[in-house]
């Protein structure tokens, strides 16, 4: 469990991103410039708990290497968080990914970082929504409820509860907030935005000194963490300082900026050969860590745009990879792209 009184103040948390926040994503960010903790990307418990479990496994896969982890879940039936949950703290659900990817088992090191689980309370994803998942819970406080207590008894005491939400639906909903609050939650992440309003207008960190009070009056010990247009660790010491969150959420702050957990930002002195060989050693782990083609290519492809910018050229360069058909075709043209680099 996060200890209040000995988390340093503010925490960092890499954001949770579908399809981003692999093992292999965090296992660079891990490297170059480390959050304090990571989210995993939001998996299905009513699709963990089914006979589709194994196509959601490489969503679970941990690394002893990277930093302490909180799972993220979503889904519609209480029973199903609670047993999915229980799998979390005994470790067969990481262990049966982590064999099934033909990694290794958790060691010590790695069951220490299994810190918690994280329940999505914001995704505003169309279909999600009108499955009565994710944002949708914050209009529905009965279901809510009966997630966040599913939850509590699958922890059983070994582990962070926490959740993460927006502001409201429509519009700031104070009750939400209440609500969540009146949980006793060890950590409550709050995307500074409404559900309407998806990422489209800049996060209201005006409201945090309203959201700080009312956590404050109900329950002191919940960590309140931020998320939402915040881009580095200097503008997440800022807010600290301002608003007295406790933690800070950074997500596409990393794809303009992978070093934005350092406390220097090294990203703007890396050279393009720097970026070409970073990328390159991303796919290396992509290849060896998804043998079996687990994760297609288009998913690896994304990162292009976070190494391969902020050159002369990069556009085109670009326009080369992102032209490749598979992993090992994509290592070939990296391999021959930072020779011409170096050479240069
Ligand atoms: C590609 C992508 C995937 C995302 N997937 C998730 C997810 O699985 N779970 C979640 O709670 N939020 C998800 N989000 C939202 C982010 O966690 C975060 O709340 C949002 O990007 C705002 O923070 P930022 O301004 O730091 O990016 C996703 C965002 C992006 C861009």
């Amino acid at each position: 469990m996060i200890n209040v009184d000995k988390s340093p103040k503010p925490f960092f948390v890499l954001a949770p991103m579908y399809d981003v926040t692999d093992t292999v994503f965090r296992q660079i960010i891990s490297d170059i410039a480390p959050p304090d903790l990571s989210m995993s990307e939001f998996v299905n418990v009513d699709g963990l708990a089914s006979v589709g479990r194994d196509k959601l496994l490489p969503k679970i896969v941990f690394n002893s290497s990277e930093t302490p982890i909180i799972y993220q879940f979503w889904g519609k039936k209480p029973e199903n968080y609670k047993k999915i949950i229980e799998q979390v703290f005994d470790y067969s659900l990481i262990n049966s990914a982590n064999v099934l990817a033909g990694q290794k088992k958790l060691g010590k090191a790695g069951r220490e970082k299994i810190i918690g689980i994280d329940i999505n309370m914001g995704c505003p994803d169309k279909a999600v929504v009108k499955n009565g998942c994710c944002s949708a819970l914050i209009k529905d406080h009965a279901l809510a409820d009966d997630i966040i207590e599913a939850a509590r008894q699958g922890i059983a005491g070994r582990g962070t509860l926490s959740v993460k939400t927006r502001i409201g639906f429509s519009e700031f909903n104070q009750d939400w907030i209440r609500f969540l609050l009146s949980k006793k939650l060890n950590m409550l992440s709050i995307h500074l935005r409404t559900v309407k309003e998806m990422s489209k207008v800049p996060a209201h960190f005006e409201l945090l000194p309203e959201i700080i009070k009312l956590r404050d009056e109900i329950s002191p010990e919940t960590l309140l963490v931020a998320n939402g247009d915040i881009k580095s660790r200097q503008q997440a010491i800022e807010l600290h300082k301002r608003y007295k969150i406790d933690g800070a959420m950074i997500g596409t702050g990393v794809f303009s900026n992978p070093f934005a957990f350092s406390e220097n930002n090294s990203w703007d002195s890396f050279t393009p050969l720097n970026k070409i060989e970073l990328y390159e050693k991303h796919v290396r782990l992509f290849k060896s860590t998804w043998k079996k083609n687990e994760r297609p290519i288009v998913t690896l492809n994304k990162f292009c745009k976070i190494y391969i910018n902020g050159f002369d050229g990069a556009k085109e360069l670009r326009e080369i990879l992102m032209q490749a058909k598979s992993a090992d075709d994509l290592e070939g043209k990296l391999n021959m792209l930072s020779k011409e680099y170096t050479t240069r």
